[in-house]
């Protein structure tokens, strides 16, 4: 099952890295005689291309596999769309959340961060214009998306990035430097600032797929624990990994005085409770009644057992 996982992975990746190397790209608009300045496309690129383990577009196309294994061609176009969309909302949060105003870090995905290779500014609006073209991939005016399905996406994405999903959890998180939350408010703020959008992952190919009323319902529970579970354990990667490993600097949030599962917690409990939430998404997918559910299964191994 593991070597049908990593080749099913391999084969979605490409496809993947294709796509965002396509569309994140000087793609004038023929009606407007004009492309988009070079410096802006450029930053973007560097956001987006080379790096990331791409889990939230793997989370869009094993969803929408499980949900319809035999879909027709026109909602597999959907579907990459989708999870090409998240993927750049994620790399917007990831180029914001980097700039010396938010956790002011200077390494990313193994690179120097947007802003320190680009100016704030120019991180400023490559994330802003990031976060817009999500939404011009998911509005197609080819006719290769139905109008009713590019509303759901748009709907399930906005929601999942503001202010009550990721950009609400960020706020949340700049206002908690300091202090000691409950658990309680620990996980709400987690849950908002990463699990919205990996949740919105699986539901996005949940929505692509046309799946039914409760087979949205599991996938929801599914995609709630383990969005939980991926921040638990970035948490504990801050502490235990480093920065070689992660592509990114280590020991971040104890430096910026951030509360965290294992400030909370500690390292063990949290680990813990990474299994227990890994425990609830499987028991999830089982509560679905899905067949095909061997991607979504491994994935969220992988969300807790991966050591970046
Ligand atoms: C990092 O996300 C930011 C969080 C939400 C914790 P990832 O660990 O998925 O980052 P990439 O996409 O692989 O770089
Ligand atoms: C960031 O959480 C979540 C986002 C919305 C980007 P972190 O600040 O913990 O992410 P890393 O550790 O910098 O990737
Ligand atoms: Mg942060
Ligand atoms: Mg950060
Ligand atoms: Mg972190």
């Amino acid at each position: 099952m593991q070597g049908s996982l990593a080749a099913w992975m391999a084969a979605k990746l490409l496809t993947v890295e294709a796509a965002l190397e396509a569309w994140v790209t000087d793609a004038s608009v023929p009606q407007l005689g004009w492309g988009a300045p070079t410096g802006l496309v450029q930053a973007m690129r560097y956001a987006v291309l080379d790096g990331g383990k791409r889990l939230r577009p793997l989370l869009v196309l094993a969803a929408y596999e499980a949900v319809a294994p035999a879909a027709p061609t026109q909602a597999d176009v959907a579907a990459l769309r989708a999870a090409c969309a998240v993927e750049l909302i994620h790399a917007y949060s990831l180029v914001h959340d980097d700039m010396p105003c938010m956790d002011n870090d200077v390494l990313r995905r193994g690179k120097p961060t947007v802003h320190v290779k680009f100016g704030e500014a120019g991180a400023l609006l490559a994330g802003d214009a990031l976060q817009a073209l999500a939404f011009e991939l998911l509005t197609p005016d080819d006719g290769s998306v139905p109008h009713a399905v590019q509303g759901r996406l748009c709907a399930v994405l906005s929601r999942a990035a503001g202010s009550t999903g990721m950009a609400g959890g960020q706020a949340i998180d700049l206002a908690s430097v300091g202090l000691a939350l409950t658990e309680p408010e620990l996980r709400h703020m987690h849950q908002l600032k990463t699990g919205a959008l990996l949740q919105a992952s699986v539901m996005l190919g949940a929505v692509c797929g046309q799946a039914s009323e409760s087979v949205q319902l599991a996938l929801a529970a599914y995609g709630q624990a383990i969005g939980l579970a991926f921040q638990v354990v970035d948490d504990v990667l801050d502490v235990t990994a480093d920065s070689a490993a992660l592509g990114k600097t280590a020991g971040k949030d104890a430096d910026n005085d951030k509360p965290t599962y294992v400030s909370l917690l500690g390292l063990e409990a949290s680990r813990q409770l990474a299994r227990d939430l890994l425990v609830q998404a499987h028991s999830a997918l089982r509560a679905s009644g899905l067949a095909h559910t061997t991607a979504l299964a491994g994935l969220a191994n992988l969300v807790v057992q991966r050591s970046h």
